[in-house]
């Protein structure tokens, strides 16, 4: 499966729903708590993950824009949505023409699992766009650099640091952000005059998560093979012993995530 195959996607939602944070979503429907109607644009939206998170615990009518650059995953997004809700998907290389994306009035800007694939510079143009229409951005499921696996294995922390620094390569928006992608955020929406509120949303996987911790860690065995730092026999040796542990059903895993809320206040 690739980093955003719409197979991918789907397997991750179930855990990406339960990691949330639940007090960073309480704030977002504060935030449009009382609006008769709201307009909501889901940066780099996939299949509509968030979309789905979000809408049914939104009691105004809805309009959502739902951007991408993958039309294979356009496609996906739902062609009838409840009633009182209106949607439309919006092809846009948010690298190229992150404006494009703001070309409507909205609500609030949501996104989630894209501010670790950016750059500082394209995190830094999201806050100077948002704060020019004071629009407030919700970003959910920015991979933090942790990661506990269980039961412990000697080349678990090598893997880990050769994921992390992977997490570093460009993803199609410069040099991306990976681990500190959240706490980078947190200072570019500061600089430009937002409150913001933040807690952990990490994936938690047990026994019975199978398919999830294969999935997971055989992308990370792929990156550590490509940052090359380890001999690709230990990688191997490494994910033999790890999806052993998986099919006994004794390995679990949690992968560190933020969630953030971040609401211009009017002071700079
Ligand atoms: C990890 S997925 C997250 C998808 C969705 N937000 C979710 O949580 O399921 C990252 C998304 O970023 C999109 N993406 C990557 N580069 C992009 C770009 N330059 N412009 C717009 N979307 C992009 C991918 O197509 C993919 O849907």
């Amino acid at each position: 499966m690739s980093a955003f195959s719409a197979q991918w996607l789907e397997l991750r939602e179930p855990y990406d729903l339960r990691a949330r944070n639940a007090e960073v979503l309480d704030a977002v429907f504060h935030l449009l708590a009382g609006k008769p109607s709201v307009t909501l644009v889901d940066l780099a939206c996939g299949t509509g993950s968030t979309f789905r998170a979000l809408s049914p615990r939104i009691g105004a009518r809805q309009t959502w824009r739902l951007v991408d650059n993958d039309p294979s995953l356009l496609a996906r997004v739902s062609r009838s949505p409840p009633p009182g809700i209106n949607m439309t998907a919006v092809p846009v290389d948010l690298n190229r023409d992150l404006e494009a994306a703001f070309d409507t009035a909205a609500d609030l800007i949501t996104t989630s699992a894209l501010l670790d694939l950016v750059s500082g510079n394209w995190l830094n143009r999201l806050a100077i766009a948002a704060a020019a229409r004071r629009w407030p951005v919700y970003a959910a499921l920015s991979y933090d650099g942790r990661a506990e696996l269980a039961p412990a294995d000697p080349t678990d922390r090598r893997i880990v640091d050769a994921v992390n620094r992977h997490q570093r390569t460009d993803k199609g928006f410069g040099p991306a952000l990976g681990p500190s992608a959240a706490q980078t955020a947190i200072e570019a929406f500061g600089r430009v005059g937002y409150a913001v509120s933040h807690g952990l949303a990490d994936w938690e996987f047990g026994p019975t998560d199978r398919e999830i911790q294969t999935e997971v860690l055989s992308g990370w065995a792929a990156a550590a093979r490509e940052i090359g730092d380890l001999p690709p026999r230990e990688i191997v040796e490494w994910l033999e012993r790890r999806r052993g542990l998986i099919a006994a059903g004794r390995s679990s895993l949690r992968v560190g995530h933020v969630d953030l809320l971040a609401r211009p206040t009017g002071r700079r």
